[in-house]
């Protein structure tokens, strides 16, 4: 078997390899007795009606394109131009008037190995205009011919033999302003990888010819002769060329099937005339340029076998001569065993390619030969887009039945690449989907989870649709998206806490308006009534227990020591969390082994972590020992995943496996606002007050969030300074919603718990004493966070007697001096009608009465108000102090006594 290049004949030893391993041969003849297997053959009847099928004259069954493409319409051919031995496939065809580019897809196939795919194309004048296209063929995103067809009844044939890089590949029709692209049949079958040495991964063999000489039958020998399907073409010029033939099997020349040809085909064969005196057979091809190779590289194969016996005087030598290029070593044909020669590296720069074999002076027999392949090569170098995101766009495509021109590969060709797409083309490796824009597409469902395996998506609009359910958080995972466009359609729920962060982090823009359903920042979620979320809380902090003693008869309850939590046993958790889920395993790689201890919550310990992607997380796990706190546990995550505001901690994801509870929150790096009022934070520099207000401010927007967005409303009932986190830009979010109630303003104006919970210093009066509970409760307790951000000073403070700080700052501002009050820290930088209007304001939060309490909207307004003084005062420190807000100050002031 010719190894080696023709160029390389001068290197005999390979002969004698060949031959001594021609007793290993017979493979092919065995198979030529079986028939062979249709194994991995696909074999498509283009344009045949959907479900039909059938057989053919070789006993290869066909089927129609239905599931192949979805492009494209079936037209028969015109009976005119049938005949009787016409190939049934000629009856009809697909053709693709809408489309520039129109594909098949071929499936199931195995990456990286070697295909000989071949169309066929028989006009026919099925479209009745008796007009000859002429189009392009695409291998995948590779160009594979132009199809030009030249007569009304006569099959155009292209074959490619190329290895498929991937499980599927597609043969792409593409309209080029010359007609419109049809197909008649299209058939895939595998090769052996050994088969054909210069089709590899970058070059494909594209076949121009493929005779099997002295061949006089008037069809090809094709399947089951040769197992791989080839069509050998007879070919007998006996005016020319004398034929010779034999009944005896030619054999492989070795077990190796690296090349060759079936053994009908090596069993005939032609030489020159004994009549003539030119010893040579020589054949010639005009290379046939298109407007991708002007100037195409071949290939070229020759089978030969000796098919008689020699007398033993009898020589039968030749040498070749390709493009005046002769061999250097002359060759000797075998007795009934096949070789094959061929160029190992393509001729390139030849219009026409001359092939002559020319007997040597020494051999006393014409020269001979069996058989002949030549192909033109094409570069399959270009790869297609990659794989998960053709995979995941083609889920896409299907769901929403996109068409336009998506066909074929989403993103290469350039040209080519879909509408609505924009694609990275990387210099070594494959393209990648950078943006979808399927803006105003009419797509209905909701959005398909696929986006998310877009891995490099940047930018996805799929505004102005009639896109239903809810946003998926998946999208938050990709890294790249910059911009999400939602607008205009009918999308429910809320945005999921991870996208939300990416848009308080910056790193993304959301557009999300004009869907009514949606609950935002500025619309009302349509949360459903939560049973579990009116579960009734058990146990009392140990002061509220104190302070209100025999008033709570109510009944037994344990106690929880370390922070007063308590909890019932309620199912829990039936609703379907949103969020990322995470597991025990998982958790311990993103904290590190549990390394890092943030602080102790209200039911378990934080820990410092980082995700793969380095976000920085809180993870708050659940006493192991315990199965208390779940009901929080519960509670929170499942409200967190409802409920997204910038000044609200947002939930990452959880981790709930049998034992293990946790909860995954964006890491917060300035820790607690009360250990940076007064712990272990606040020993550098104190806070400014500007920087105070701001935190106020943000802390009441989060609970404004709470009480007025979000339908039913939220009573948070823990809110206190430790519960208020800072993140790098001290931006201030309200954290711990474990605690948290939602309650129906249409049939309550408050709920009655069974059990006061909360934390000591922050309890409203009614509600420590009462147990009633509603949005002013957190009004109250937020006061009592204005004072200490005010003053700095704690809640409850204990020296000889407790004393609240409340009590504490009506006392000292009797006198009418503010400073007595205000942290000293501060020294003495603020804006004193600010100051004095945020004291009035948090006393007034602190009032007995819930009715005389401001709503944590008029909370946020006074704030902001207090700030704009703040502000002006920088703006204009001459003006410092100037009193525009004195008449109201004053009389405020009075009513605080
Ligand atoms: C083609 O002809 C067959 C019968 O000969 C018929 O069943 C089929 O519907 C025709 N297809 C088209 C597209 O006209
Ligand atoms: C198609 O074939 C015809 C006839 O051989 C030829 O004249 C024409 O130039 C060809 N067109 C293309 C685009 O190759
Ligand atoms: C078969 O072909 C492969 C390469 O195509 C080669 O590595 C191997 O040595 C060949 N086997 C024999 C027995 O020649
Ligand atoms: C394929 O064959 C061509 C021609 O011999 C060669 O230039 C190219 O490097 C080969 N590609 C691979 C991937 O081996
Ligand atoms: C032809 O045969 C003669 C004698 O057998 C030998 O010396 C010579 O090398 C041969 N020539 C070629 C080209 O093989
Ligand atoms: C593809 O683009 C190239 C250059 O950008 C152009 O020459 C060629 O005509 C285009 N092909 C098609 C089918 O649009
Ligand atoms: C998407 O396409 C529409 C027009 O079809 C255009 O208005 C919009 O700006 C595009 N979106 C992006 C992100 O490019
Ligand atoms: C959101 O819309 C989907 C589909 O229209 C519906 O099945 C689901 O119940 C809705 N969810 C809410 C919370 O309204
Ligand atoms: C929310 O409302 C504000 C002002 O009312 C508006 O500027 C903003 O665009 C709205 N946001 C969304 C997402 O609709």
């Amino acid at each position: 078997m010719g190894r080696s290049s023709l160029e390389e004949l001068s290197a005999p030893p390979w002969l004698t390899l060949l031959l001594g391993l021609a007793a290993a041969a017979g493979m092919l003849q065995v198979r030529g007795q079986r028939a062979p297997s249709v194994e991995g053959f696909i074999s498509i009847d283009c344009g045949l009606d959907e479900k039909t099928s059938y057989v053919d004259v070789i006993q290869i069954p066909y089927t129609s394109d239905a599931g192949f493409t979805d492009a494209g319409s079936n037209h028969n051919t015109s009976a005119k131009y049938w005949t009787t031995r016409m190939s049934q496939t000629h009856r009809n065809v697909r053709s693709f008037p809408d489309t520039v580019r129109s594909c098949y897809t071929l499936p199931s196939l195995v990456p990286g190995s070697k295909y000989l795919v071949r169309a066929t194309f028989r006009y026919g004048d099925y479209d009745g205009l008796d007009s000859l296209p002429v189009f392009d063929l695409y291998l995948g995103v590779n160009f594979w011919q132009t199809v030009n067809v030249t007569e009304v009844d006569m099959a155009e044939i292209a074959e490619v033999i190329a290895v498929i890089p991937d499980d599927s590949v597609q043969v792409c029709l593409v309209n080029v302003g010359s007609g419109t692209p049809f197909i008649s049949a299209l058939v895939l079958r595998p090769l052996e990888n050994s088969l054909y040495p210069p089709a590899n991964a970058t070059q494909g063999l594209v076949l121009i010819d493929r005779y099997s000489f002295g061949d006089t039958g008037k069809v090809p020998i094709s399947y089951p002769d040769d197992p791989y399907d080839r069509n050998w073409l007879p070919f007998s010029y006996p005016e020319e060329w004398s034929d010779i033939s034999t009944a005896e099997k030619v054999k492989d020349n070795i077990g190796n099937l690296s090349l060759h040809a079936p053994s009908v085909v090596m069993q005939t064969a032609i030489t020159s005339r004994k009549d003539s005196d030119s010893k040579t057979i020589q054949l010639a091809w005009d290379i046939e340029p298109n407007h991708v190779y002007p100037v195409p590289g071949c290939i070229a194969i020759l089978y030969a076998a000796e098919l008689e016996i020699l007398a033993s005087d009898d020589v039968r030598e030749y040498d070749l001569i390709i493009n005046d290029k002769r061999t250097k070593v002359p060759y000797r044909p075998k007795y009934l065993i096949a070789a094959a020669l061929y160029n190992n590296e393509p001729h390139h720069g030849f219009s026409q390619y001359s092939f002559t074999v020319i007997a040597t002076a020494n051999s006393t027999l014409p020269p001979m030969i069996n058989a002949f392949e030549f192909f033109s090569v094409i570069s399959t170098a270009n790869v297609g887009t990659d794989s998960q995101d053709v995979s995941a766009i083609n889920k896409i495509k299907v769901k929403y039945q996109v068409k336009k021109n998506w066909m074929g590969d989403p993103c290469a060709p350039k040209n080519f690449s879909w509408n609505g797409l924009t694609c990275s083309y990387p210099t070594s490796g494959r393209p990648r989907i950078t943006s979808i824009n399927m803006s105003n597409g009419g797509l209905s469902g909701d959005i398909s989870s696929f986006f998310a395996d877009i891995k490099d998506l940047q930018y996805l609009d799929l505004s102005y649709n009639k896109l239903t359910g809810s946003i998926p958080n998946a999208l938050s995972e990709l890294p790249s998206l910059v911009g999400l466009d939602l607008m205009g359609n009918q999308l429910n729920g809320s945005i999921p806490a991870g996208l939300l962060k990416r848009t308080q982090d910056g790193s993304l823009a959301v557009r999300y308006g004009n869907n009514p359903n949606l609950c935002s920042d500025n619309g009302s979620c349509q949360t459903k009534k939560n049973n579990y979320m009116l579960a009734v809380y058990i146990g009392v902090p140990i002061f509220v227990v104190l302070v209100i003693g025999a008033l709570v008869v109510l009944l037994m309850f344990r106690v929880r020591k370390k922070k007063g939590l308590a909890r019932g046993s309620h199912g829990h958790g039936r609703q379907q969390m949103e969020n990322r889920q995470f597991t025990y395993k998982q958790l311990k790689v993103i904290t590190d082994n549990f390394k890092v201890v943030l602080g102790q919550g209200g039911f378990g310990t934080v820990y410092d972590g980082f995700l793969h992607d380095g976000t920085h997380v809180a993870v708050k796990l659940l006493s192991q020992s315990s199965n208390q706190g779940i009901e929080e546990f519960m509670t929170e995550a499942q409200t967190l995943t409802k409920i997204h505001h910038k000044n609200l901690v947002s939930l990452i994801g959880y981790c709930k496996e049998e034992k293990y509870l946790a909860l995954v929150y964006e890491h917060m790096s300035e820790g607690n606002l009360e250990d940076k009022l007064r712990g272990k934070n606040c020993t550098d520099v104190s806070l400014t007050w500007r920087q105070r207000l701001h935190i106020a401010l943000e802390s009441a927007q989060g609970l404004e969030y709470l009480h007025k967005a979000c339908s039913p409303p939220f009573v948070h009932r823990d809110v206190k300074t430790s519960n208020i986190l800072l993140n790098a830009n001290l931006e201030a979010k309200v954290a711990d919603f474990g605690l948290m109630k939602a309650f129906n303003h249409d049939n309550d104006t408050h709920i009655s718990t069974v059990r006061v919970i909360g934390t000591r210093g922050y309890l409203a009066p009614e509600y420590a004493t009462a147990l009633q509970l509603n949005e002013k409760s957190d009004v109250y307790s937020f006061g009592i966070v204005l004072l200490e951000v005010i003053t700095g000073h704690p809640a409850i403070q204990q020296s000889e007697e407790v004393v609240h700080i409340v009590q504490w700052a009506r006392l000292r501002l009797t006198g009418g001096n503010i400073e007595e009050v205000v942290d000293t820290r501060m020294q003495a930088d603020y804006n004193i009608n600010g100051v004095w209007k945020a004291v009035d304001l948090a006393l007034k939060c602190a009032e007995h009465a819930p009715g005389q309490r401001p709503t944590m909207t008029n909370v946020v307004a006074q704030l902001q108000h207090c700030l704009e003084l703040e502000r002006e005062d920088h703006t204009n420190d001459n003006n410092a102090n100037s009193g525009f807000y004195m008449k109201d100050d004053n009389g405020d002031r009075g009513l605080l006594m």
